[in-house]
């Protein structure tokens, strides 16, 4: 190892002015993040310094820095080959099958999408682990077959990149193991420094808020959304940001499998209202990123989903990477796992709750999710939402059916659905979806 680069300041001295609630200079903030991302930091120093900013936040010019640091610690893809680039986050939720929808739906209204994904981690999935449920589709292109299947069809995606914003990597391992991830400014610039690093034009951020997200009120995720919106904006890129409820999952399904079923479903025009909703919002959100008008703008985004253009997309995308193309046309080729049980309503009324973190965590217990990075998964298995809150139903009624396999986690994943499930005696009105935008 080269040996450690003169600190210009000792880094107590820093920890301590974060800690006594001063602001770091620019420079300050790069030694930090050069400094780590070096390996000349020791994990207890850094350690101490991310418990100071959790304690005492940062102002919004030094997130800012942080995360122009954090971009600029390892590669950053260059799409200035590529027209009218997109790319799309959401801050994790349960059922969010929203990017398998929405890619194709932006590559078929003439946006391109060369953008990386995650994999699912504890309750929240992940969109590669979704499409590795059709036998043989890659997230492994290298650049130039990226690029080029990006130019060509208008949509490529690609697993995270350990060389794209290292800093984060090594930071998050970090914050995750000491009570430290649930900050503002450490959140903003961890995703932030990913996108900006990933190149793309115009950035549109599904901000999710509720019991199954990072962000459970809506005041908590319109400043996340709005330091995420700041930091896009101070570094020269169009990010536009829609804070969805997550309190409820989104459409009816969740786990691998169903997840791309539903989403197959919605892009033939005919998905459940909710994530139908959402895809098209976010779609104009993109296309007035890129000059468009609102109103010419929803009728073209809902025009791709009648017209069969955004499955056509899909179909060449999985293609592209793969893919066996003939699961897009026949679901029935999806192994979904045989075993079923269902959790029934102990007594008439109204479905008034159907807690998103009570069904990500039985997906988990049924093998869908990994609680750490690596483990192998069952894309079968997952939860069906029979019915949602508002929905009436009678003594005995199914409303979630979960789809086991041999009775692997069931009884954990049966009680954490009951546990989850609140029916009462009046009609509730489903909350609104769309609970604000942020530009
Ligand atoms: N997602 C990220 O990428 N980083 C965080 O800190 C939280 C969610």
């Amino acid at each position: 190892m080269a040996s450690p680069l003169p600190m210009p300041w000792p880094v107590p001295r820093l920890i301590e002015h974060k800690r006594d609630g001063g602001e770091h200079s620019r420079a300050e903030i790069e030694t930090l993040v050069q400094g780590f991302t070096r390996g000349d930091l020791p994990d207890y120093q850094v350690s101490a310094w991310l418990m100071a900013v959790f304690l005492r936040g940062m102002t919004p010019r030094e997130t800012a820095d942080l995360t122009l640091a954090m971009a600029a610690s390892g590669d950053q893809l260059d799409l200035g080959g590529l027209q009218r680039t997109v790319d799309k986050h959401s801050t994790g939720g349960v059922g969010d099958k929203t990017s398998l929808i929405l890619t194709p739906m932006l590559a078929a209204l003439g946006l391109t999408v060369a953008k990386m994904s995650g994999r699912g981690l504890a309750h929240t999935g992940g969109t590669i682990d979704k499409l590795e449920s059709i036998p043989g589709w890659t997230p492994e292109l290298s650049e130039e077959r990226f690029l080029a299947q990006a130019a060509e069809i208008g949509l490529a995606l690609v697993g995270q990149s350990r060389d794209l914003a290292p800093a984060d990597g090594k930071l998050y391992a970090l914050r995750d193991v000491t009570a430290t991830v649930d900050s503002l400014p450490l959140i903003a610039s961890s995703i932030m420094s990913k996108k900006l690093a990933s190149g793309a034009h115009t950035v549109v951020l599904d901000v999710k808020v509720g019991a199954g997200a990072f962000m459970r009120t809506a005041a908590d995720g319109e400043a996340l959304a709005r330091a995420m919106v700041d930091i896009g904006t101070h570094a020269g890129r169009q990010v536009r940001a829609v804070l969805t409820e997550m309190d409820t999952p989104l459409g009816h399904l969740a786990g691998n499998s169903l997840e791309v079923l539903e989403a197959l479903s919605t892009l033939r025009g005919e998905g459940p209202a909710d994530l139908h909703e959402l895809c098209v919002a976010l779609a104009v959100e993109a296309l007035v990123a890129h000059g468009e008008a609102e109103d010419a703008a929803r009728t073209r985004a809902e025009a791709a989903l009648r017209d069969g253009s955004a499955l056509a997309k899909f179909r060449a995308f999985v293609g592209a990477q793969g893919g066996d193309p003939t699961y897009v046309d026949q679901p029935e080729k999806f192994d979904v796992a045989p075993g079923r049980a269902e959790v029934t309503a102990p007594a008439a009324g109204f479905v008034s709750a159907v807690d998103a973190l009570g069904v990500g965590r039985a997906v988990l217990a049924l093998g869908g999710g990994r609680e750490r990075k690596g483990e192998a998964i069952d894309h079968g298995v997952g939860v069906e939402l029979l019915k949602k809150p508002g929905e009436a139903v009678v003594a005995g009624e199914p409303v979630l059916r979960v789809y086991h396999r041999s009775g692997r986690g069931l009884d954990a994943a049966l009680e954490l659905l009951r546990a989850g499930l609140s029916i009462g005696a009046e009609p509730v009105a489903p909350a609104p979806l769309i609970l604000g935008r942020v530009h």
